[in-house]
């Protein structure tokens, strides 16, 4: 795989492709789709506490023999540690889980209560090296501005939900021109929304001879966010990160920003209740 990758404030480069790990069961499922990623070429993983499968993901990195320094691996700090001050010792339980002394990228998962405190431990943990870079998930702007008010010290970057029904493109191009990167999570509409048979999409699909999710994952790397499809089947693992030996016009591009609605997939960061 041709991987292409964007570069953080800090000069850190993250792969624009990575396997999302939502939903894979802990075990056989999840250690199987990263070793068949890794398998496929890719070099970025995006985990989270929350997912209940850290440990399988560890364990199909140790046994692929690919070296821990070739591997982008992110992980989330989850709500309940935010809340409850807990974010050092989460953080070292994600260590300990994926198996390694590192993580690339640390992210806090959801804009709750404790966030400015949890920020300025990823910030110390970023000091003495146990993470190479820090951000956030699911963070408006006002989220930011109180993590950059509180401690000056400003995120790499934010994960949030966008595809084509629900680009969050505003959300995206603020965080551009502040030198905020951006991951997209759900970009192929999640486990649940019917997005891929959307009839432009299969439009698109015919014309470049490629699949719906292909379109849509080349879309994301067209815009110059970081995109983390997740699946557990091996054909769609591969086909998901042939994105980079094909090209959508300037058209095209504007075709696919035109279908959003506004349609989440996941609840509004403003207003959640987990
Ligand atoms: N930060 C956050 O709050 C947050 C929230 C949600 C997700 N995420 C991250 O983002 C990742 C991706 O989001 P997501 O898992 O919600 O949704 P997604 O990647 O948009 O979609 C995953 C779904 O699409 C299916 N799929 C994958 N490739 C396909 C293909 N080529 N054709 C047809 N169907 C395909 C998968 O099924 P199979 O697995 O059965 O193939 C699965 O049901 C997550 O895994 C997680 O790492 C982060």
């Amino acid at each position: 795989m041709k991987q292409t990758y964007l570069t953080l404030q800090n000069g850190v480069e993250i792969p624009q492709l990575g396997l999302g790990v939502y939903g894979a069961k802990e075990g056989a499922q999840t250690e199987q789709a990263v070793a068949w990623a890794l398998e496929a070429g890719y070099r970025h993983f995006d985990t989270a506490a929350a997912y209940g499968n850290e440990n399988s993901v560890g364990s199909a990195l140790r046994k692929s023999g690919v070296p821990r320094n070739e591997v982008f691996l992110t992980g989330k700090i989850w709500n309940s540690h935010i809340r409850a001050g807990l974010t050092l010792p989460a953080f070292y339980q994600i260590l300990e889980n994926l198996g390694t002394d590192y993580l690339d990228l640390c992210l806090l998962h959801w804009p709750v209560e404790g966030k400015e405190k949890a920020w300025s431990v990823l910030v110390q943990l970023y000091e003495q090296k146990l993470v190479r870079a820090i951000g956030v998930s699911n963070f408006h702007v006002h989220h930011l501005n109180d993590l950059i008010q509180a401690t000056g010290v400003k995120p790499m970057l934010d994960q949030i939900e966008s595809h084509p029904l629900m680009n969050n493109q505003t959300l995206i191009d603020t965080l551009g021109r502040n030198g905020i990167a951006v991951g997209v999570w759900s970009p192929l509409g999640g486990p649940k929304m019917p997005l891929l048979s959307h009839p432009a999409l299969k439009i698109l699909s015919e014309k470049y001879g490629r699949t719906p999710a292909q379109i849509v994952l080349r879309w994301d790397i067209q815009r110059n966010v970081v995109v983390i499809p997740k699946s557990v089947h091996q054909d769609r693992i591969v086909s998901n990160s042939q994105i980079f030996d094909f090209e959508l016009s300037e058209k095209d591009m504007e075709m696919i920003q035109s279908l959003n609605v506004g349609f989440r997939v996941g609840p509004n960061p403003d207003n959640f209740d987990f």
